[in-house]
């Protein structure tokens, strides 16, 4: 991309597509890939950034404040849950919700969205095609209902932009890590990216990714990361948690992965 270019202009082909549970997800040509797991875009997020990594349970004890960050925005389907979900459980604090997106949808797009779900409140429908219509490069901050304390905090442009520029009044609690696949969006997934989010959490930050790739948990390992495997979501036999290294608890039947195994592997080169 030369530098003359807008970001925006480098947005390419995207069909929508109705997955097995019957909520939208897109397929990008561009990647070749599904923004979600085919077989159910609302199930796997459920799965893989809720009940997975112990948050449906922070959400229901509505004790502080809570700060995600999201890798990859795309449909922005996972910023809707966290929100419909701290409205459900009456939880009052905030939610600041960080997330960082190079190709921004149009808004028309998100209009088209359907989800197998009643909203906690019906304006949720709403939120996404305003996000996606008022957008510019760099930082957005959206609060989209007055009376609820719900901050989006949105990045528009390259994940290695915000991996020097950071802004953050607390460090995250959350990480959902869900770019494309390693294959085909590689710089999302190394050392450096999972050594920015140790920088930006703190002891029980825990993040949670679809993947479950040996280079994906090595380059977790690689950045200090206690890596573990949990079970799938809708036919992947497994997913990936990590925790803090300074970490006291952590999710519940999770299975540790051999972390000072893969951090040599990941230094002696073996996804150079
Ligand atoms: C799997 S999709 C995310 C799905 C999304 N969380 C959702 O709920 O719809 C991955 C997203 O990462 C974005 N992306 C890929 N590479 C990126 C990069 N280097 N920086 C920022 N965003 C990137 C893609 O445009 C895509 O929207």
């Amino acid at each position: 991309m030369s530098d003359q270019r807008s970001i925006f202009d480098v947005h390419g082909p995207v069909q929508r597509h109705d997955t097995k549970d019957g909520s939208t997800t897109l397929f990008s040509e561009n990647f070749q890939q599904y923004y979600h797991n085919p077989n159910g875009a609302l199930s796997e997020s459920e799965l893989v950034f809720f009940s997975s990594n112990g948050l449906n349970q922070r959400i229901q004890a509505s004790n502080g404040p809570i700060h995600i960050f999201e890798m990859g925005f795309g449909t922005g389907l996972n910023f809707l849950l966290a929100a419909h979900k701290m409205i459900e459980a009456g939880n009052s604090h905030a939610l600041h919700f960080y997330s960082v997106e190079a190709y921004p949808i149009t808004s028309e797009l998100a209009r088209g969205f359907t989800y197998p779900i009643t909203w906690a409140k019906a304006e949720l429908n709403t939120w996404l095609p305003k996000v996606f219509s008022g957008l510019n490069q760099g930082w957005n901050t959206f609060q989209p209902d007055a009376s609820l304390p719900i901050y989006l905090h949105l990045y528009v442009g390259y994940l290695k932009d915000i991996q020097t520029q950071m802004k953050l009044n607390h460090p995250i609690d959350y990480y959902f890590h869900d770019a494309f696949s390693v294959e085909q969006n590689p710089e999302c997934w190394t050392d450096e990216v999972f050594m920015c989010y140790l920088n930006w959490g703190h002891a029980e930050s825990i993040i949670s990714t679809y993947a479950a790739a040996s280079r994906v948990r090595a380059a977790m390992a690689a950045a200090d990361w206690k890596v573990f495997k949990a079970p799938g979501a809708l036919g992947k036999r497994e997913m990936t948690i990590a925790c803090h290294p300074n970490s006291k608890a952590q999710p519940e039947n999770l299975t540790p992965c051999p972390n000072e195994r893969l951090k040599n592997r990941w230094f002696g080169g073996e996804w150079n």
